[in-house]
């Protein structure tokens, strides 16, 4: 099977995905905007063919990919990177391929339509609204009531993501989204946030999977200090899980997801009820996919490449492991110069450690609002979600990254 595969290099967790694609015997053409030479080996290793374009010029590459299918015939469009999937679609519907279609694209691109739909499927989301003018903002807010949520309507990774308690608060907040054309204003809902992810062939959950943020994704963003965590739970089956799972399979038969990973962010209050956040036709960044993969001792990347070119997964891919991801930020501006606590924590938790990368020493730090990642990262694992926990704690608390 001949696959195109959109940015297959970009960001940098797509290479994996391509070369999964070859791995399962699909033949990869890539078509993206990096120059071939800085493409990585993984990429390499997976594309038969590689057309360099400009991905935000539409017309140039429905053009490239007329001339290459004079040469060959290709079946499938796939792009896990979230700014081109309706690029993805169009192309699709220029080919008459099967996948997801621009209309079908569209809900998990614009938050609002998103909402509108799970909407109209019974499903809890925030109250919510959508507005292009500062006036619609206050109206927004006036008919949800504070605290309300301030974000763009496509947003990714918090930014420009702001909880308004007040009025005052609102007046001092408008500001900072002058350049953002399209806002969503949500009610802010207090709650413990998880995910639920799948990957899916012909409409049916192949694999599923939750993440426990720790803290909620929104103050891992606002405050420096912070070292984000999050685990990959191994048993779904609590009571106390089965809502967000039950709403994140009526979320995708509300969308109509046929085929590929999926990544939908769920809210848990206080008193138990479940509200929607939002979902991706992708899989997760920040490095789940690696998390998946410690998890079940499996591999994710092929799992997918196999559900979307075959149709089904080989492999068991059962969750043997709570996997744990610590993130740091240094402490000081700078360069790196020097770690403390971690030599003890390593020593303490070595059979459980399974990845550990930092910036080195002696390198600039890295800017902690630009990627999740920060500084670096460690990932731990045990089959007793209570030993990740505390593991999760000490390495957030006890280890610092000290940078000058
Ligand atoms: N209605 C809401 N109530 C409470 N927190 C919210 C709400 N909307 C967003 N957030 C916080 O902001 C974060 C980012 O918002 P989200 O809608 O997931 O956008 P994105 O991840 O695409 O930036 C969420 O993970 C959550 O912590
Ligand atoms: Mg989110």
């Amino acid at each position: 099977m001949n696959v195109v595969m959109i940015s297959p290099g970009y960001p940098v967790e797509m290479a994996y995905f391509t070369r999964a694609l070859a791995k399962v015997g699909a033949t990869v053409i890539g078509v993206g905007d990096q120059p071939p030479d800085v493409l990585p080996s993984a990429a390499r290793e997976g594309l038969t063919h590689y057309e360099r374009v400009s991905l935000t010029d539409e017309t140039g590459v429905l053009r490239a990919l007329a001339g290459l299918a004079r040469h060959a015939r290709f079946e499938l469009v796939e792009c896990l990177w979230e700014p081109y999937m309706l690029l993805a679609a169009r192309i699709r519907e220029a080919f008459g391929l099967p996948g997801m279609t621009v209309e079908q694209t569209v809900p998990f691109r614009d938050k609002e339509r998103m909402k509108q739909v799970i909407d109209a499927a019974g499903i809890r989301t925030p109250r919510h609204a959508s507005t292009t003018t500062v006036a619609g903002v206050w109206q927004a807010a006036e008919w949800i009531g504070f605290p309300i949520i301030v974000k763009p309507i496509a947003g990714a990774g918090s930014a420009d993501t702001y909880r308004v308690d007040s009025a005052a608060e609102l007046n001092e907040v408008l500001p900072l989204l002058r350049h953002v054309p399209e806002v969503s204003v949500e009610e802010f809902v207090d709650a413990e946030e998880f995910t639920y992810d799948t990957v899916c062939a012909d409409g049916e959950v192949l694999f599923e999977h939750m993440l426990w943020y720790r803290p909620r994704p929104l103050q891992m963003r606002t405050h420096e200090w912070i070292s984000p965590t999050c685990i990959s739970l191994r048993d779904l089956s609590p009571p106390d899980l089965q809502g967000g799972r039950q709403m994140g399979l009526e979320v995708l038969s509300a969308l109509g997801f046929r085929s590929g990973f999926t990544h939908m962010e769920w809210y848990r209050k206080a008193d138990g009820e479940v509200v929607f956040g939002e979902i991706g036709g992708r899989p997760p960044g920040a490095r789940v996919v690696d998390l998946m993969n410690y998890a079940t001792d499996g591999d994710l990347y092929v799992g997918w490449a196999e559900a979307v070119v075959e149709g089904g997964l080989s492999q068991p891919l059962d969750r043997r492991y709570n996997v744990g991801s610590i993130f740091k930020r240094a402490r000081g501006s700078g360069r790196i110069t020097r770690y403390e606590g971690l030599d003890g924590l390593l020593a303490e938790y070595a059979d459980a450690v399974v990845a550990q990368e930092l910036v080195p020493i002696g390198i600039p730090r890295r800017d902690w609002r630009a990627s999740v990642i920060g500084d670096g990262l460690v990932m731990v694992r045990d089959p007793d979600l209570q030993r990740v926990i505390e593991m999760t704690e000490r390495f957030a608390a006890e280890f610092t990254i000290y940078a000058e």
